[in-house]
């Protein structure tokens, strides 16, 4: 069935897909690392391509920018599409000293500045949580690969310009280790679906030392996160 989002078939989709968030980051991982990749989805060019990794059925597909588009493209992934897992891999800005350029975060669980969860309509506020099975699967992978990762709090921001330059210190000091703008609607949807999810950030800038990444050196660093999620399928 298609969406109006996504124009594929439900046997189109494998039932793991990781989520960059950039499209064509999607095609770049599909061409690099699938075999006999085949497009499955264009739709305002949010790719996808399904193919398999050491023998096993894998598709991947951008996220877009933000929690409304994960939250549309991760929703119908899950509820259409019967996918069983989304790994979402990406960048984040570090609000920790003791994290470097280049480190690995794993997301265990995700605070918000958004009104995301509000459609459940529960009596309090969500905790988003990681799929504690991928979770353990991608630190186990990252053990293996003696890269440089830290697992906890993350926070997902529906805004990137921040008109308080400040306001970042009060997630800092209740430990959020850095910021990204998809996981907690990611996370809602598994939990709400009854499915998993994790995410995987590569960190690409600091808001303590405002070190940054060059576009080069992020394609580089990107290969450690995208070989840590590719041992999750
Ligand atoms: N803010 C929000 N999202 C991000 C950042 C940031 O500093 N860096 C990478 N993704």
């Amino acid at each position: 069935m298609a969406t109006p989002h996504n124009k594929g078939n439900v046997n189109d989709f494998a039932k793991t897909v990781l989520m960059p968030g950039d499209p064509l980051r999607a095609q770049f991982i599909a061409n690099t690392y699938l075999q006999n990749p085949k497009l499955v989805n264009s739709v305002r060019n949010m790719l996808a391509y399904t193919g398999t990794y050491k023998g096993k059925e894998v598709t991947v597909m951008g996220s877009g920018m933000g929690m409304p588009s994960i939250g549309i493209y991760s929703y119908e992934l899950f509820k259409f599409y019967d996918v069983d897992q989304i790994i979402r891999i990406g960048s984040c800005g570090t609000y920790q000293e003791n994290i470097q350029l280049f480190d690995i975060i794993i997301a265990q669980g995700a605070s918000t500045d958004s009104n995301y969860a509000s459609q459940y309509q529960l009596p309090g506020s969500f905790s988003a949580l990681a799929s504690y099975d991928l979770l353990q699967k991608a630190i186990d992978a990252s053990k293996k690969r003696k890269a440089n990762f830290h697992v906890g709090n993350i926070l997902s921001s529906d805004i990137f310009y921040r008109a308080d330059g400040d306001a970042w210190k009060k997630w800092q000091e209740m430990g959020i280790l850095g910021v990204e703008m998809e996981s907690y609607a990611l996370y809602c949807n598994a939990a709400y679906l009854h499915k998993k999810a994790l995410t995987i950030l590569t960190v690409s800038d600091s808001l303590v030392n405002h070190q940054e990444t060059t576009a080069e050196e992020r394609e580089k660093s990107f290969t450690e996160m995208m070989e840590i999620a590719l041992d999750l399928i």
